[in-house]
């Protein structure tokens, strides 16, 4: 299919068109008009009751800008970046590992030196006027914002939602009253400068996630449920070219997945992706290779889906170990940590930094007990073999030589023990899964458009038309009309133009069923009803209009348990 044909329906139609369009618009940036909004809200509602209502895990909302602090723990300031070449004809920005794509196997793993010796090689030139291109440079993704008046401090709009997950580990931890694993969600906008904006919806500069942090013992990857999917085959493709035809189980057992909570993440994402209407022929999973993962990954399944722009990544699930709370850890200073208690207490050997009073009260004077605490506070890695440590207190930054503090090994009766959890995370894509599930959903034959949306999806429920505006046909409409909307199912009414022209709209948006009210409904109460995909129509009784709709617009898939088993209802 053509995408031009999707986009130009969607905008048509009320869907998504490119923002700030009077102005010439801004590249990388999209509106959600009035059924694109009420789609997105589908997609974001049924993710919120699979992870958070089913499966128990906590929503946050955390702010969309953050301090640099923060984006310099998590690595992004150093290494969330691409690179680029500029056109020196028309001005143009490329992206550089795009521009290298069939040159070499995996352009996005090269430095910008071997980038650039490649692109020069092949002659690449610029792809919108043909002309020579400025050597690779590297890029950060992020917006920059400034914070406050005056003196004001650095702010980055955040690339992804996770971060706020991380730095709220103790707040999540207490709240799942200390036992791991626990889980938060967070469903909001993200935002990357990307270098191309490009095919519509699918790169964007402000996007939308829906992302779980899930934290587990090191040691104690699994999920509770694990077992009931583990005989489940999904289309999975292993990067090292094993068969893809494996149960989840055994997907675990022979390592082709790293542990049993990532591949019952990649499980829910299939589930999700069935339940929002993609093509289960024209999905799959595909594992990262090595030099391909983001810097804080251990490991990462992608969903793609097939579309007419080829296979596209709509979530990432990855093993992200402890990389994020011990980055945060060791930056903020603060305990990150989860603590496990023993059956039996049991003699553990720890390290800890202990100040020498005697050769800092010398030096430091006042300040002596001050810093004394601080570098009681700091973790035995970040001392050792530094020949002295720099330490504020009151805005005041010292240098602490080595001769102030020492690293010293204690061997004590323990409860339990102290660890930094690891992270398991899906991030899905939220536009880029409307996108998808539009596209798989999009039917054209002879001209008459149809979106095949499944009814949990749709928009708008059902259609309500009289016949004529007249005779108490549009009276009984509306009050059928106003049933559907009071029991909180969206309904449109419509009384204009023929009836097949209102059944086309309404096809065209994906709307699952219409009610017609015609002279037969005045004498004995009963309505047509139409399915949008066999065009069948049947004939039931006004007050069965709300049960029949229900029963249309239900179908999302039964849990792992072949019902939905709450997290209320286990008890957590
Ligand atoms: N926290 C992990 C993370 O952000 P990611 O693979 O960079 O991982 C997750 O992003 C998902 O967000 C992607 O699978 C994709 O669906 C979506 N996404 C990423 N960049 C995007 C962009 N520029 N425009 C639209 N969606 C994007």
């Amino acid at each position: 299919m053509d995408p031009q044909e999707l986009l130009s329906l969607c905008r048509r139609r009320g869907f998504l068109w490119p923002a700030y369009d009077i102005y010439g618009g801004l590249a990388g940036f999209y509106d959600y008009g009035p059924l694109g909004s009420l789609l997105k809200n589908n997609i974001e509602s049924h993710w919120r009751k699979l992870y958070v209502f089913e499966e128990g895990l906590h929503e946050l909302v955390c702010p969309i800008i953050a301090p640099e602090p923060v984006f310099k723990a998590s690595g992004h300031l150093d290494a969330f970046a691409d690179m680029y070449a500029e056109c020196r004809q028309c001005g143009e920005s490329h992206r550089a590992d795009h521009l290298a794509d069939g040159l070499h196997e995996n352009p996005a793993a090269l430095s910008e030196e071997e980038l650039g010796r490649i692109l020069e090689e092949n002659a690449v030139k610029c792809p919108a006027c043909k002309g020579d291109l400025s050597p690779p440079r590297r890029f950060n993704l992020m917006f920059k914002t400034s914070v406050g008046a005056g003196s004001a401090k650095a702010g980055y709009m955040r690339p992804e939602t996770a971060q706020g997950m991380f730095v709220n580990f103790p707040q999540i931890y207490r709240h799942g009253r200390e036992k791991l694993p626990v889980g938060a969600v967070q469903i909001g906008r993200a935002f990357r400068n990307e270098i191309s904006p490009r095919q519509g919806v699918l790169r964007l500069r402000e996007f939308s996630q829906m992302e779980a942090e899930v934290f587990f013992h090191p040691e104690r990857k699994t999920w509770p449920r694990f077992d009931k999917v583990k005989h489940e085959v999904l289309p999975l493709v292993p990067n090292d070219g094993s068969p893809a035809a494996l149960s989840l189980a055994e997907a675990v057992s022979s390592k082709v997945i790293a542990n049993e909570a990532l591949a019952y993440f990649i499980w829910l994402t299939h589930r999700f992706a069935i339940d929002v209407g993609l093509d289960p022929e024209r999905i799959r999973f595909r594992q990262h290779e090595k030099d391909e993962m983001a810097h804080y990954a251990a490991e990462c399944w992608d969903l793609e889906a097939e579309t007419a722009y080829g296979w596209v990544e709509l979530v990432g699930i990855a093993d992200r170990g402890c990389y994020d709370v011990q980055a945060h850890l060791k930056h903020s200073g603060a305990d990150l940590t989860a603590f496990e208690r023993f059956d039996e207490p049991r003699e553990v050997v720890s390290e800890e930094v202990k100040p020498k009073y005697d050769a800092m009260g010398g030096q430091f004077k006042g300040k002596t007990k001050a810093l004394a605490e601080r570098l009681s506070a700091l973790a035995p890695d970040v001392v050792r073999g530094k020949s002295e440590i720099v330490v504020e207190v009151d805005d005041e930054r010292f240098a602490v030589p080595s001769t102030c503090f020492e690293v010293v090994t204690r061997t004590e009766k323990a409860a339990g023990e102290k660890f930094v959890p690891h992270v398991i995370e899906p991030s899905y894509g939220v536009d880029r899964i409307l996108y998808s599930v539009l596209e798989h959903a999009y039917r054209k034959k002879d001209d008459y458009l149809t979106l095949t949306l499944r009814g949990i999806m749709a928009p708008i429920k059902a259609g309500v038309f009289p016949l004529m505006p007249k005779d108490s046909m549009d009276r009984i409409a509306l009050e059928v009309y106003d049933v559907l909307v009071a029991e909180g199912i969206s309904a449109h009414y419509d009384e204009s133009g023929s009836i097949g022209r209102r059944y086309a709209r309404m096809d065209e948006v994906g709307t699952p069923c219409c009610i017609t009210v015609d002279h037969q409904t005045v004498e004995d109460g009963t309505v047509t009803i139409r399915d949008r995909d066999s065009k069948e129509q049947a004939r039931i009784g006004v007050d069965e209009v709300v049960r029949w709709v229900r029963s249309v617009v239900k179908g999302d898939s039964p849990g792992p348990d072949g019902g939905f088993e709450t997290a209320e209802k286990r008890g957590n």
